[in-house]
C-alpha cells in the first residue's frame, strides 16, 4: 500500500484504470443511460482540468496570497522558490487543457458557432456566456498572470521596478478570475446541453 500511495503517478494511473472500468460497466447497463461517447469522455476530462485550474485559483486567492505577508522573510523563499513555480505549472497547463476540452465539447456537440454568436436557444446562449467568461480567465492566466509571476518569482530577469509593477497586475488579474469564476461556473453547470 505504501508503495502505491507513495507514488503520485501510480495513484493517478490506477485511478484512470478504475474510471475506465466504471465507464465500461455502466455503459453496459441501459438503465444507467451512460453510453461511452466522445462528448461524455470530453466532459469528464474537462471537469478534471477545470477542478485543477479553479482549485489552484482558489488556493492562490484564499490561502497563499493572504498568508504570504505573515510568513517570516527568511521562510518566503520556500514558497516563491519551490511551491509557487509548481503551482503555476499546473495552473497554466490545466487552464489550457480546460479550454481545449471545453471547445472540443462544443464542437463535438455541434453548438460552438451558436454558443459563440449567441444565435441559438437559451441553453446555448448560457454556455456561450460561460465560455466567453472562461476564455477571458484563461487569457488572464497566460497573458497577464504567468508573465508577471515569471518576473516576480525570478524565473526571468527583471529589475526591481519591473517586479514591483508586476505584483499589482498579477493580483488584479487573479482577483478578476476569482470574480468571473462564480458566474462562469453557474453557466457551466446549468447549460446541460446533451452532447
Ligand atoms: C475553469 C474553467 C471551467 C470549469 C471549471 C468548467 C466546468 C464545466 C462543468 C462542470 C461543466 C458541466 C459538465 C456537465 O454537463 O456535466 C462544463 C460544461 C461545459 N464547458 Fe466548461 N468549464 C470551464 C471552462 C470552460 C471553457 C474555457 C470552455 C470553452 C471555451 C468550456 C466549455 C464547456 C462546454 C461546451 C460544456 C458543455 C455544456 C453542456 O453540454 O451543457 N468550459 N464545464
Amino acid at each position: 500500500m505504501a508503495k502505491l500511495f507513495g507514488n503520485l503517478n501510480l495513484v493517478v494511473a490506477v485511478g484512470l484504470v478504475f474510471a475506465i472500468i466504471v465507464m465500461v460497466v455502466f455503459a453496459g447497463d441501459p438503465s444507467a443511460n451512460a453510453p461511452i461517447s466522445a462528448g461524455r469522455v470530453l466532459i469528464w476530462m474537462h471537469v478534471f482540468f477545470g477542478i485543477l485550474w479553479i482549485g489552484l485559483l482558489y488556493y492562490l486567492n484564499f490561502v497563499q496570497v493572504p498568508t504570504m505577508p505573515k510568513v517570516p522573510a527568511e521562510l518566503k523563499a520556500g514558497v516563491t522558490g519551490y511551491i509557487a513555480p509548481n503551482v503555476f505549472f499546473f495552473f497554466r497547463w490545466s487552464a489550457l487543457f480546460t479550454v481545449l476540452t471545453g471547445l472540443s465539447i462544443a464542437i463535438v456537440g455541434h453548438f460552438a458557432h451558436e454558443a459563440f454568436t449567441f444565435s441559438g436557444a437559451g441553453q446555448t446562449n448560457l454556455i456561450g456566456l460561460g465560455m466567453y467568461l472562461a476564455l477571458i480567465m484563461a487569457a488572464n492566466v497566460w497573458f497577464i498572470i504567468w508573465p508577471a509571476q515569471k518576473k516576480i518569482l525570478g524565473i526571468v530577469e527583471a529589475t526591481a521596478e519591473e517586479k514591483a509593477a508586476a505584483a499589482p497586475r498579477a493580483l488584479i488579474a487573479s482577483r478578476t478570475n476569482l470574480l468571473l469564476s462564480l458566474p462562469m461556473l453557474y453557466c457551466m453547470v446549468s447549460a446541460n446541453i446533451p452532447v
